[in-house]
């Protein structure tokens, strides 16, 4: 099962991808995390990454799909895998679909979350993520069950740099542009299916789930 999970900051992809891959067992391939990878290693990656980021603007297209290339090709992705944050542009979707015709296979569903802009800036800036285990959770929709501490691992909780408003700010207004043309390039070849997700963090998994039990 070859699945893209998509939708504007903070819509809920990282949530729902948790849960997605806890069930299915296949890769969660997250562009934003490989970067925030890239920068903590100090690596080559992550020091081109790094000034888009901090600006809340998108990492130029040949560098973002040489690495999904690279991760694509990986032994593990080979029995499905599970994309979020990529495709944001549309030569990103279509740099994809070229990428899996060369590996004889294609993307088999796109899952949008569904949120309503004014709910997002919100949802970004009361984010909070466990240092240990990357779990999310938020000061008010989600919050752990000790101030500050992650519930599986006691983890200290910490605040992503582009969490901040201005950076939320210009995250949003970028990645609208981007969004009508990218979801008519999937509905176009007929694989999307869009879910409401301003309802709760379960509901909404229960919505994917049945999408993903029809494939
Ligand atoms: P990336 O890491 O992909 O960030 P993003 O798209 O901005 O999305 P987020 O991770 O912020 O949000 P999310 O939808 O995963 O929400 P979450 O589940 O955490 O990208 C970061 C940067 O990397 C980009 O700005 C860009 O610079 C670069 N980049 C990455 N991919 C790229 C690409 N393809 N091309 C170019 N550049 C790229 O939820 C958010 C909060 O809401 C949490 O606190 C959560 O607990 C809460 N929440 C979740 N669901 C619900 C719910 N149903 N109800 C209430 N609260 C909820
Ligand atoms: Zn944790």
């Amino acid at each position: 099962m070859n699945i893209i999970i998509m939708g504007l900051p903070g819509a809920g992809k990282g949530t729902q991808a948790a849960k997605i891959i806890k069930k299915h067992s296949i890769p969660h391939i997250s562009t934003g995390d490989m970067f925030r990878l890239a920068i903590k290693n100090e690596t080559d990656l992550g020091k081109q990454a790094k000034a888009f980021m901090d600006q809340g603007e998108l990492v130029p297209d040949e560098v973002t799909v040489g690495i999904v290339k690279e991760r694509l090709s990986q032994s593990d992705a080979k029995g499905g895998f599970l994309l979020d944050g990529f495709p944001r542009t549309i030569e990103q979707a279509e740099a994809l679909n070229k990428i899996m015709e060369d590996l004889g296979s294609q993307i088999d569903q796109t899952i949008n979350i569904d949120v309503p802009e004014e709910e997002l800036m919100n949802r970004l800036t009361g984010r909070r993520i466990c240092e240990t285990c990357g779990a999310t959770y938020h000061l008010v929709f989600n919050p752990p069950k000790e101030e500050g501490i992650c519930n599986l691992d006691g983890g200290k909780l910490y605040q992503r740099e582009d969490d901040n408003p201005d950076t939320v700010a210009n995250r949003l207004e970028v990645n609208i542009k981007q969004t009508t043309p990218l979801l008519n390039f999937y509905k176009e070849l007929g694989v999307l299916s869009t879910v409401d997700g301003s309802k709760d963090i379960d509901e909404v998994f229960e919505e994917i789930d049945e999408i993903l039990n029809d494939l």
